[in-house]
């Protein structure tokens, strides 16, 4: 039987205003947690606030501007659960030795984002609470011109293991999406759903997963109490294919 340990938990999700973050905001408040949601642009703060209608609150934070983040973390008070699914950094897709120093290391705002949240979040965090951080099948996956991705993918999951280790016994774990249908492939315009299909063709499930199947990993993280450390993967078996 599963247990929801969530109700009345305060978990803040950076990254919280679209896709993944905005799926795990939702699911956590429809489980009775307390929940405050921020991404930076007004757009995305606008459609988060219409979807939430007052059941999470939805503020303006940018992952490395550690004032925004301290604004949020003294609002909530203590916080049960910690989540970072904001991007942060740029998604440098070339060949490794067509990219600039500049491109590659672009890449690793991901990673400078969800250290800054955990360095100035941990202290909010209680002991018995989780901190939970999004990396990207490309960490396991090898495939040409993804070399920044993967090395930024891996960099956070092993980070991950590192937290989990100095920071229990606060709880501390990566969900790994594959491939998923978010605002992130929205640069695609009219062509994103056949650009999907046809990344997702050879994946064991062929179909780009949902924010909402995502979500499903992050609030497994959060809400079972003997797991840490842990990378899960929601990926359709992408790193198998
Ligand atoms: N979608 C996929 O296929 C996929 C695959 C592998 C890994 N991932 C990872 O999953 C995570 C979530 O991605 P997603 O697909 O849900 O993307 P998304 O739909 O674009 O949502 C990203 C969220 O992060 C926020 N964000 C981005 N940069 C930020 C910053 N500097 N500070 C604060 N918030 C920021 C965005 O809001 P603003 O832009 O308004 O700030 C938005 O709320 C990311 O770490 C991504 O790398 C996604």
């Amino acid at each position: 039987m599963t247990t929801n340990n969530l109700s009345g938990k305060n978990i803040v999700i950076i990254g919280g205003t679209a896709g993944i973050g905005l799926a795990t905001a939702v699911a956590a408040s429809e489980l009775g947690a307390n929940v405050w949601a921020a991404g930076r642009t007004q757009a995305h703060i606008d459609k988060a606030k219409e979807l939430s209608a007052g059941s999470f609150e939805v503020r303006q934070a940018d992952t490395h501007n550690a004032d925004d983040l301290h604004a949020i973390f003294k609002e909530a008070g203590t916080i049960d659960h910690l989540v970072s699914a904001a991007i942060g950094g740029e998604r440098t897709l070339k060949p490794f030795v067509e990219q600039t120093e500049d491109e590659f290391k672009a890449a690793y705002g991901k990673l400078w984002g969800y250290a800054k949240v955990v360095r100035e979040g941990v202290s909010y965090v209680k002991e018995n609470g989780s901190i939970t951080l999004v990396s990207g099948s490309p960490a396991r996956k090898i495939t040409p011109n993804t070399s920044a991705l993967s090395c930024v993918g891996g960099s956070v999951e092993n980070m991950v293991r590192c937290l989990a280790v100095e920071l229990a016994p606060i709880r501390v774990n990566v969900v790994s999406p594959g491939t998923i249908d978010t605002a992130m492939f929205d640069h695609l315009g009219d062509e994103k759903e056949e650009r999907l299909r046809a990344m997702t063709s050879g994946h064991l499930i062929k179909r780009g997963g949902t924010a909402g199947e995502v979500a499903e990993g992050l609030i497994f993280a959060m809400n079972n109490n003997f797991v840490t450390g842990t990378t899960v993967d929601v990926d359709g078996g992408r790193i198998l294919s």
